[in-house]
């Protein structure tokens, strides 16, 4: 193991400059102008994969983005790991928000500042240089190795579920490996053991066939952003609970030994809200800011449009209103019988003087992992040894719906070993990555590897 690392070591300065060349290639999946680039950053990671020595390489279509597979199947009887990650990312707006090109990576203060540098190719790549260590120092791994990189998740993944039921034997494997989460704090290695679901919509509200003068019509008719702000607000009622009526059936409540772990964490709800700058935090009655973000459901407004949002001022009356909403969502709730609630709620709600549609963009399923897992057992002792400190079990408010998707299909447990940090700003302008996480995470993972094989 030590020439591993002494590799490691020993290579530093070239891996930041290999993930820069991949992080200069914009993939942005949610874009179709960028189509070109998405395929681009999958050619980058199939040619890289194949230059550190990995077997059967191939990028295989999907009705959108490429799957990147690749393997290495030469460890005889132990055990096979299937890595997972995503080497598309987040669109870059708002551009003039960024210090530095978003795909132009800089280091400053011992940060790496580019789009995707965090979530998720600068984690994916801690294992691209973790598994070259292994390759080029002991001419194989400790465990065979199975890997896909998707194209879509920023968008939903809506190709890989189909995928993964028709490869079952292509993607067969033990366990399943993801780098794409964040430790709890810095200074504070983490294993997420929980992840949150997600159900989005779209809700259109139409008033008028089209936009009117608000001084002729304004008082005669509804006014569709009004309706709109009417019917959000009637999403959640004071106290944060969301009023959908049979939301929260399913939800497994939190126990009393969990909440008692959760309160262990280091966590300063002082600096928290300092930190993103907010006057004051919020959320559902009774529960802990912890508690809120990962362990407990929530309805949030991601976008609202309507009118005229322009430079000056402009009398009229909006045709239309459109809000684009999504639900977190706790085990055991299911995205699609949320979806069945929200949607007949919005037509309870909805006034007979607009039309209102809502249109499911797409959702997943929340996730939770048991602890006494080996190969969760064996993550930790390996983030041990990397970071010198044993690292804190944690639930995430995020979401990766294929981690659900893995167990129900392939009936196999995910351990989720990720390195970002809490103000990383994944989605935000001035993505980031820790370059000493990055170093420790590549260390860790090569003793993960190690250690799976025990
Ligand atoms: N890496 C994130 C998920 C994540 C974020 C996990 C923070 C833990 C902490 C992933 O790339 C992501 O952004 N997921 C989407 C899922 C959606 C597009 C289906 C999310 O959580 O919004
Ligand atoms: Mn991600
Ligand atoms: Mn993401």
């Amino acid at each position: 193991m030590n020439r591993v690392i002494d590799f490691i070591e020993l290579h530093r300065d070239r891996y930041l400059d290999e993930l820069k060349a991949w992080l200069a290639i914009p993939s942005v999946s949610a874009l179709s102008e960028h189509a070109g680039d998405v395929r681009r950053a999958a050619d980058w990671c199939a040619d890289h994969l194949r230059s550190i020595g990995m077997h059967n390489v191939k990028l295989i279509d999907t009705p959108g983005n490429p799957i990147v597979y690749a393997d290495w199947l030469e460890a005889g009887d132990a055990p096979t790991v299937l890595f997972y990650g995503h080497y598309d990312v987040q669109p870059v707006d708002p551009l003039n928000l960024w210090n530095s090109p978003p795909f132009e990576a800089t280091v400053r203060d011992g940060e790496l500042f580019a789009r995707g540098s965090s979530d998720d190719k600068g984690q994916v790549f801690m294992h691209f240089k973790a598994i070259e260590a292994h390759l080029k120092q002991n001419g194989r791994l400790p465990i065979n190795f199975k890997l896909i990189l998707e194209g879509e998740e920023e968008v939903g993944s809506k190709n890989l579920d189909p995928f993964i039921e028709s490869q079952k034997d292509l993607l067969k494997a033990d366990v399943v490996l993801i780098s794409d989460t964040s430790m709890f704090d810095r200074g504070v290695p983490s294993l997420c053991y929980g992840l949150r679901g997600l159900a989005y919509f779209q809700i259109d509200v139409r008033g008028t066939n089209t936009d009117l003068h608000s001084g002729t019509y304004g008082g005669g008719v509804a006014n569709p952003a009004i309706v709109l702000a009417q019917m959000l607000a009637q999403m959640k009622d004071r106290s944060g609970r969301v009023k959908i009526p049979g939301f929260y059936d399913a939800v497994r409540p939190l126990s009393d030994a969990e909440r008692a772990e959760y309160k262990k964490l280091p966590f300063n709800e002082r600096r928290y809200a300092k930190e993103i700058g907010a006057p004051k935090l919020y959320g559902e009655a009774g529960f802990t800011t912890l508690e809120r973000t990962t362990g407990r459901p929530t309805f949030e407004v991601n976008g609202l449009l309507s009118g005229f949002t322009g430079e000056g001022a402009k009398t009229v009356l909006p045709a239309v209103a459109m809000a684009k909403v999504s639900m977190r969502l706790v085990p055991d709730q299911d995205p699609h019988k949320i979806g069945e609630l929200f949607a007949a709620y919005v037509k309870e709600i909805a006034p007979r003087t607009v039309q209102v549609e809502v249109k499911a963009m797409h959702g997943g399923w929340p996730w939770m992992a048991s602890l006494d897992n080996p190969f969760v057992q064996a993550a930790g002792r390996a983030i041990e040894r990397g970071f010198g400190q044993a690292p804190v079990y944690t639930r995430e408010g995020g979401s990766i719906p294929v981690v659900a998707t893995f167990q129900r299909v392939l009936g196999i447990p995910s351990v989720l070993f990720g390195v970002g940090l809490p103000d990383d700003r994944i989605h935000a302008p001035n993505e980031k990555l820790d370059l000493a996480n990055f170093y420790s995470g590549i260390i860790s993972s090569a003793f993960l590897y190690e250690e799976f094989a025990k």
